[in-house]
């Protein structure tokens, strides 16, 4: 290891480079000056018209003692927000806005520093006077009502963030504005739908947020838009006229004039039945005459929609099946008979000898038959129902009853009267029951009394 700690010769080594440095501030004198002012002004006036050059021109001026050069760095803020800096070394620099629009109207003020030191100038405000009248394009002023087209509104010499507004105004009316928009830029592209057919006019103007409050530009030139029909109105037509279930239908949905991009729609109770694009709609189905109701044929084209409706009326050929049960009461031990029935409406366009009867319990068939005779006993208590199948134009198709529940009673036993305690005095009120052990209600009790009299309970 060496001699010493090697810490004394790292201070060694830092004090003399201090003291160079020393040497040579003291050389060049560079504590020896003062910034004695700090002045900004506004070239050529502080109130000009927009599209002026101007010149915001900051001034330093500085007492020194023998130093031949100093560094100077400016810096420029308008409304406390930095806009601009220069380093230089001469005492005095400008900010150039050339042309000056409104956006540059402001309090402006500059800072100057030399070194160390620094000192900031009085404030001044520029108000640049005037707006550039806007101009309106639009990529098309024919469009079909509610059809979007495109609208331009700019302000090329403007700067800044602007808010745009469009205006619509018909023949001797006021303008309405339709539309309101910031934009970041100096102009505006958005779409608007104008849904009046006929003539109006379109036009537009900003407003700009400057210190001094907000203001707006001039109208812009007035565009003339004609708004024209667009008649996409869907013809529709039911084939064939009159519809006897089970007959195929065939709905057609069409449009006069073509457009590539139309939709055309077959809807329903709110559902889609189909859909298509650019070409006619034809949709074959098979409805019941459940599905008798409206269908509706409905375009849309862009923002544009119409629609067209027909009232779709299927003919039933039979009815629903009614399951009958005979007797309404039926006793355990009794016999009771289920029958199964449909009513033909269109003898002429449905043979009734087509039909086909099934009978059904607890979901399961019992019978390929349309009555059905049996002894009621818990075996046979269930829920029973029928379905009947149709052929018509080699096309099968089927209907099923509301189902029916069988539940057998139990017929009452012989009544026994019996007096509550067992005993009965004389003077004294006593209770009688009649009572039978079996049956199912409703039961009804008749007391029949000494002097013949009966006395009726429903239980
Ligand atoms: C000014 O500086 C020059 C060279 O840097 C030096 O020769 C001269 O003596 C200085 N004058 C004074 C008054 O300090
Ligand atoms: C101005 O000059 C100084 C000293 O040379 C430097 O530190 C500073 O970064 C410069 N500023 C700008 C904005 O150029
Ligand atoms: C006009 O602009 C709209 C909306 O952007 C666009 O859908 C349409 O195709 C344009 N029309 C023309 C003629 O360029
Ligand atoms: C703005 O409109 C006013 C009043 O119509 C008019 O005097 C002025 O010249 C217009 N300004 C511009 C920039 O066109
Ligand atoms: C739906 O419409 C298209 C176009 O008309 C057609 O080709 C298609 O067969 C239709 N669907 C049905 C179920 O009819
Ligand atoms: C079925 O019962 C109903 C009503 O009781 C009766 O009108 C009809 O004739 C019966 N049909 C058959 C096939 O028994």
């Amino acid at each position: 290891m060496g001699s010493g700690p090697p810490g004394s010769l790292l201070l060694l080594l830092l004090s003399s480079l201090l003291l160079v440095s020393n040497t040579v501030k003291c050389a060049t004198g560079e504590s020896s000056f003062i910034i004695d002012t700090v002045g900004l002004s506004i070239l050529p006036k502080d109130n000009v018209q927009s599209g002026t050059e101007v010149k915001i021109r900051c001034d330093a001026r500085v007492s020194s003692s023998n130093i031949s050069q100093l560094g100077y760095l400016f810096e420029f803020m308008r409304d406390g927000v930095e806009i601009h800096t220069a380093n230089t070394t001469e005492d005095s620099t400008y900010y150039e806005i050339n042309p000056a629009r409104a956006v540059d109207s402001g309090n402006y003020q500059c800072k100057v520093s030399v070194k160390n030191k620094r000192k900031f100038s009085n404030t001044k405000t520029l108000d640049v006077k005037g707006l550039q009248t806007p101009i309106l394009h639009l990529n098309n002023s024919t469009p079909y009502e509610s059809e979007e087209f495109k609208v331009t509104c700019s302000a090329p010499d403007e700067k800044g963030s602007l808010t745009f507004n469009f205006y619509k105004t018909f023949r001797d009316g006021q303008p309405q504005r339709i539309k309101k928009q910031r934009s970041t830029n100096n102009f505006l592209e958005t779409t608007v739908t104008l849904s009046h057919i006929g003539d109006c006019f379109l036009s537009c103007d900003y407003e700009i947020i400057l210190v001094s409050g907000p203001t707006s530009s001039n109208v812009s030139n007035e565009i003339q838009v004609k708004v024209k029909e667009l008649n996409i109105v869907p013809y529709m037509t039911i084939l064939p006229n009159d519809i006897y279930e089970p007959d195929i239908i065939e709905v057609t949905c069409k449009v006069q004039i073509h457009l590539a991009d139309i939709e055309i729609f077959l809807l329903k109770d709110r559902a889609v039945l189909n859909r298509t694009t650019g070409k006619p709609l034809i949709h074959r189905f098979r409805p019941k005459p459940t599905d008798s109701g409206e269908l509706i044929c409905k375009t849309e084209w862009r923002n544009v929609q119409k629609e067209n409706y027909k009232t779709l009326k299927v003919k039933e050929v039979f009815s629903k099946p009614q399951l009958h049960l005979e007797p309404v009461d039926v006793f355990e031990g009794e016999r009771f008979r289920l029958n199964c029935s449909v009513k033909v409406f269109f003898p002429q366009m449905f043979d009734p000898k087509t039909l086909k009867y099934h009978l059904y319990k607890d979901g399961t068939q019992l019978i390929s038959s349309a009555t059905y005779v049996a002894v009621a006993d818990r075996n046979r208590n269930g829920i029973y129902s029928c379905k009947v199948e149709g052929t018509r134009i080699s096309t099968s198709f089927h209907k099923e009853s509301e189902t029916v529940t069988v539940k057998a009673k139990v017929p009452v036993s012989d009544p026994v009267l019996n007096v509550v305690g067992g005993k009965i005095f004389v003077g004294k009120g006593f209770q009688l029951i009649c009572h039978s052990h079996t049956g199912t209600f409703p039961i009804v009790y008749t007391l029949f009394t000494h002097n013949g009299k009966k006395m009726i309970r429903k239980l």
